[in-house]
């Protein structure tokens, strides 16, 4: 067996998986978020360390096998949450995480003083307030006497890995998210930290996914059960993990996850491509290869609030039931999401969301219609800008809320343009993570063999020609909106 640990935003998720890439026993343990102010968003790291702890307890209870029989352990995290560490690796203050947006003003001094030709040549990524570099300059100049004693700093599964087995690394995909790594040369930035005076030694040694890197220490192993033998492999961050447990494997195969946000993702063999900064562009959890990726954050969110405010009486099926009858394009109807502002490939969180075409003869199916194309244009917007600078986009793997609804996943073929295909079980970064340790265990000579033993399609939805042409007419049009309504709220 190998276990996949997910340490998300809200909870952490375990999975135990045997050797045929069945899930044998899942756990889930919650943790609260600290909101001080608003934009503030933060954790305490010892709840990661004790939920997790907890969590395989229960898991390795119910399994009631062998503690020994678990041969593998590898991690999957949300991305770009700061942790910052003593000389004795003891957590400075609670962890600021990816969406916290309090660091406006240290975005705009990285490009001050690094420039953005610069920051994009080295970390092929902008200055976006969720990334660790800023909130890293934030604490520097709001909380000097903690930065002084700071003496390196890490993300969340990274510290989560360093209390099972007592050593400290960062792990590549995630490090990608820092705005500190040379992502092509796969190094830490010395020029960046010089440029910002930081000092280097703050940047742990960095390991690859799937690298062994101990074993469980024994405080860790009585407090979870894990056995001192299990193999402890780095993991990565959630967005490539839950790329390798959807089989993002190769050139062309591309993933749409629609949560509350939505993620497009794309698998990137290149290293060294410029794609100007308008999608994120980061080291893959599998090995020298790397995906781009573009996010919508009002995605499952804007239907949530739609029928939240229009139909809190019915359930999303009956809310969705009818869009069938709908034409592609909601009769007239066009919907942009951002209900939270946008980031891709905008980057504005000003924007607001919008209705125009309304009708006399509108009614909701229209607007709920209208709103899942609203969702789809928006993550359309990435997928464009990857096949304008030359990626083919043939095969899409679409998971979370937006694999839901049959209607829905025919919408994402005729928009996308693509062949969108649905798994059977779909498990998320937490199965990228035991693929993880089921490839650093030698199971599978590579990640894709585990994949194709591991993952099997469902359904496949195929673009229907006449829809593509409607959307294909629509969408400028929707691209319009941004441009015409980004000053109502400036
Ligand atoms: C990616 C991002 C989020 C977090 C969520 O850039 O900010 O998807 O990884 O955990």
């Amino acid at each position: 067996y190998v276990i996949g640990v997910d340490l998300g935003t809200s909870a952490v998720k375990i999975l135990l998986v045997d050797q045929q890439g069945a899930v044998v026993e899942t756990v889930s343990k919650p943790y609260p978020l600290i909101h001080e102010k608003n934009g503030y968003s933060e954790q305490d790291p010892q709840h990661w360390v004790d939920q997790t702890a907890a969590g395989l307890k229960e898991l390795l209870g119910i399994f009631g096998g062998n503690a020994e029989d678990i041969e593998g352990i590898s991690f999957s995290g949300q991305m770009h949450g700061l942790v910052l560490l003593d000389e004795n690796n003891e957590v400075l203050r609670p962890a600021i995480l990816w969406n916290d947006t309090r660091t406006t003003a240290e975005c705009q001094q990285i490009y001050d003083v690094i420039g953005q030709e610069k920051l994009l040549e080295i970390t092929k990524n902008p200055a976006l307030e969720g990334f660790t570099l800023p909130k890293i300059l934030w604490v520097q100049k709001h909380e000097p006497a903690i930065f002084k004693k700071v003496k390196s700093f890490v993300l969340p599964k990274d510290y989560l890995r360093y209390k099972l087995t007592g050593k400290l690394q960062m792990e590549l995909s995630d490090a990608a998210g820092t705005l500190l790594l040379d992502v092509t040369r796969k190094q830490w930035s010395r020029e960046i930290c010089d440029l910002l005076e930081l000092d280097f030694s703050i940047c742990p040694p960095l390991v690859e996914s799937h690298e062994e890197v101990g074993t469980v220490v024994s405080e860790f192993a009585s407090a979870s059960g894990l056995s001192e033998s299990t193999r402890v492999f780095a993991g990565g961050a959630d967005n490539a993990c839950g790329a390798i447990g959807a089989g993002i494997l190769e050139e062309g195969k591309t993933l749409c996850s629609i949560g509350t946000s939505g993620v497009v993702l794309s698998y990137e063999a290149q290293g060294n491509k410029d794609f100007g900064g308008k999608v994120h562009y980061f080291n893959h959890a599998a090995p020298n290869v790397f995906y781009t990726m573009g996010v919508t954050l009002a995605a499952g969110y804007s239907l949530s609030w739609f029928k939240e405010t229009f139909a809190p009486e019915v359930s999303f099926d009956e809310l969705l039931s009818d869009i069938d009858q709908v034409p592609a394009g909601s009769n007239g109807l066009v919907f942009t999401p951002y209900l939270v502002g946008e980031r891709t490939p905008h980057a504005d969180a000003v924007i607001r969301g919008s209705f125009i075409g309304m009708d006399g003869s509108h009614r909701r199916k229209d607007f709920a219609r209208a709103v899942l194309e609203g969702i789809t244009f928006s993550l359309q917007e990435s997928i464009s800008i990857f096949r304008e600078n030359g990626k083919t986009i043939d095969t899409i793997v679409s998971i979370g809320g937006g694999a839901q609804n049959a209607d829905w996943l025919q919408m994402q073929a005729d928009i996308f343009d693509a062949k969108i295909v649905r798994l059977t079980s779909e498990q998320g970064p937490g199965m990228g993570a035991a693929m993880l340790a089921a490839f650093g265990c030698s199971w599978f000579p590579t990640l894709q063999e585990c994949a194709d033993a591991f993952l099997q399609e469902d359904k496949q939805y195929l673009p229907i020609e006449e829809n593509v042409l409607a959307y294909k007419k629509l969408f400028p049009i929707y691209q319009q909106v941004y441009e015409n309504t980004k000053d109502l709220n400036s």
